[in-house]
């Protein structure tokens, strides 16, 4: 049997730091209020740079820290909800300026949990034997579908990068459990809608229609609570692990308060769940992808930790991974 396992991340933040106090020159809000309800501090906003910019570097420094070339890339997979355009798609546009001559490459939308998604595809493609390495990037700039007048949801976002190369393995580690989650019927607490439906058939005039996130908070804040706490403890009894056998929980890095009322829930001391929230906010597909590149820079893990990589987002979409370090 084949296991993928991570043979290397990486990742990628624009320069721009926006604090709190920044923000609110924009709107009416205050960094303490910011602080407390979230824990977020700053976050990095593209004064220019595009998804695909953001993708491609941080694929770059995966790609070095693999020691793998470029041509023996078998697929690229960006999970993003703000890609460049419809078409082409954020990973072709990375594949080329990689020179990833013998890649596959599309993207993947699942909101906030696109990157556990796209882990889970690409873990697929690895056992059964189709593809052998494979880059997964979580990239989003968020800032772009932001209304920068609407205080409740402009202070929670930012824009960042963070990727991972699978690599097929006789190892028995790496990515050792996945569960998918979705629930469509609650879609409407988290929407960013695309181009309107028109066309010379549709009466409805939308021409001054402008796309921004809109968002339930406190649904999606029950959500996200109840999520990463059925999800660890799925994963947990799949495994037949006990928490103690965990060494680090990476939530998706939208809210301090989620993951501390997640980690009550689950009985898990919140020393075991990393964060970095405060200082790049909520970056969607690509929260947990930066976490885990900077655990690694960090030297935070070493063969044979346990770790799960927990996730939910818009859709409702959520989703677990446990792996094992190699
Ligand atoms: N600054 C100051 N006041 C604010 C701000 C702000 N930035 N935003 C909202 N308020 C005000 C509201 O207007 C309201 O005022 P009012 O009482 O006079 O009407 C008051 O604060 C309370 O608003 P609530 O929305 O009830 O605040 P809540 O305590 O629920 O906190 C928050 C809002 C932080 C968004 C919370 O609901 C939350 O964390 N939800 C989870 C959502 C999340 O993390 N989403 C991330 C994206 S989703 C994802 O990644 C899957």
């Amino acid at each position: 049997m084949r296991h993928a396992i991570i043979i290397g991340t990486g990742s990628y933040l624009p320069d721009n730091r926006l604090t709190n106090d920044d923000l609110a020159k924009l709107v009416d809000t205050s960094d303490e209020w910011i602080t407390s309800r979230t824990g977020i501090k700053e976050r990095r906003i593209s004064t220019g740079e595009t998804t695909s910019d953001l993708a491609y570097e941080a694929g770059k420094r995966a790609l070095s820290s693999s020691k793998l070339s470029a041509e023996e890339l078998d697929l690229i997979i960006c999970a993003t909800i703000t890609p460049d355009s419809f078409m082409p798609s954020v990973a072709c546009i990375v594949q080329q300026r990689l020179g990833a001559y013998h890649a596959a490459a599309f993207d993947l939308t699942a909101a906030c949990t696109g990157l556990i998604y796209a882990m889970a595809v690409a873990t697929s493609f690895i056992e059964n034997g189709m593809y052998k390495n494979i880059l997964v990037i979580g990239a989003e700039t968020l800032s772009k579908t932001l209304d920068w007048s609407d205080r409740s949801t402009c202070v929670l976002f930012g824009d960042g990068s963070g990727a991972m190369i699978l690599s097929s393995s006789e190892q028995k580690s790496g990515i050792m459990n996945v569960i998918l989650s979705s629930d469509g019927g609650k879609r409407e607490h988290l929407c960013l809608p695309a181009i309107p439906m028109a066309n010379p058939f549709v009466k409805k005039d939308e021409t001054d229609f402008r796309p921004t996130i809109s968002m339930n908070g406190q649904e999606v804040f029950k959500f996200a609570v109840r999520s990463i706490t059925d999800l660890v403890k799925s994963v947990l009894a799949k495994t037949g692990l006990k928490e103690d056998d965990i060494k680090y929980v990476v939530a998706h890095q939208a809210n301090a308060r989620i993951i501390e009322h997640a980690a009550k829930f689950l009985g898990i001391s919140l020393d075991k769940f990393f964060m970095n929230l405060d200082r790049y906010g909520n970056t969607s597909a690509a929260t947990i992808g930066i976490a885990l590149d900077e655990m690694v820079q960090n030297k935070l893990l070493k063969s044979g930790d346990r770790l799960i990589l927990v996730g939910f987002g818009g859709g409702m979409t959520s989703g677990v991974v446990l792996v094992e370090w190699n």
